[in-house]
């Protein structure tokens, strides 16, 4: 579904050029859980940054649904990201004034019945069925960042890329982040793509990837 080829990103400061990420090829399949860990600075978000089309590749070649990235102008790319990927962070950016309910369906493509209805069931899928009408601020820091994820998901996205998902949480509530994730997978055969450097979050990943120097190794 997505492909990677040899995918590069320099950053270049001054006269010295960082390789971000260095050579680096997958797949990711359909339903697919793809774990990626290294230490910080290895290239993890940066390789994020490539797979989801928000940065262009300094070398390689990426593809989704075999449409080449090379080839889509910067707003097709957009319109890929926001249609078909969703995005979770360490940090879950939501607006304080808006309500639960709210922040899940304000970036949303379509803003249905439809979508409506599954944003009910998916906050109550993740035991904040009572707190739609709550702000953030209200919320557990567990709690937030679940709304974030259903915020994700909403939309049924094709990949849901997840960058340190759990690093602000407890073991326990970071497991709970993960579950969320899975059972996305199993209703609707959307991949999964999360990057931690805890190896606990990723029990039953298809597929881990060790990130080190921007390589995989
Ligand atoms: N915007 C940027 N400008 C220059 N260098 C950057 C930038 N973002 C990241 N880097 C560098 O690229 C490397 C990989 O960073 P990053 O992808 O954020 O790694 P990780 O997510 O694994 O911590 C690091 O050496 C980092 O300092
Ligand atoms: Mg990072």
């Amino acid at each position: 579904m997505l492909t990677a080829e040899s995918v590069g990103l320099d950053y270049r400061n001054g006269g010295s050029v960082n390789r971000a990420v260095d050579g680096v090829s997958l797949s990711i399949d359909p339903g697919s859980f793809l774990g990626v860990i290294g230490p910080s600075g290895s290239g993890k978000s940066s390789l994020m940054y490539l797979l989801s089309g928000m940065k262009r590749p300094s070398r390689g070649r990426l593809a989704f649904e075999a449409r080449d990235y090379a080839a889509m102008q910067a707003a097709e790319l957009m319109r890929l990201r926001r249609r078909r990927f969703g995005f979770v962070f360490q940090q879950h950016f939501l607006i304080n004034y808006l309500s639960v309910f709210e922040n899940v369906l304000v970036g949303a493509v379509r803003r249905d019945h439809a979508t409506a209805a599954r944003a009910h069931q998916l906050l109550g899928q993740v035991g904040l069925a009572d707190e739609l009408h709550k702000r953030p601020f209200q919320l557990s820091i567990g709690e937030r960042q679940r709304v974030a994820v259903v915020r994700a998901l909403v939309h049924l996205p094709a990949i849901v890329f997840a960058d340190e998902p759990t690093a602000s949480l407890d073991q326990a509530t970071g497991r709970q982040v993960v579950e969320v994730l899975g059972h996305f997978r199993q209703q609707t055969g959307g991949a999964v793509v999360v990057v931690t450097h805890d190896p606990d979050m990723l029990t039953g990943a298809d597929q881990i990837l060790h990130m080190r120097d921007g390589r995989l190794n």
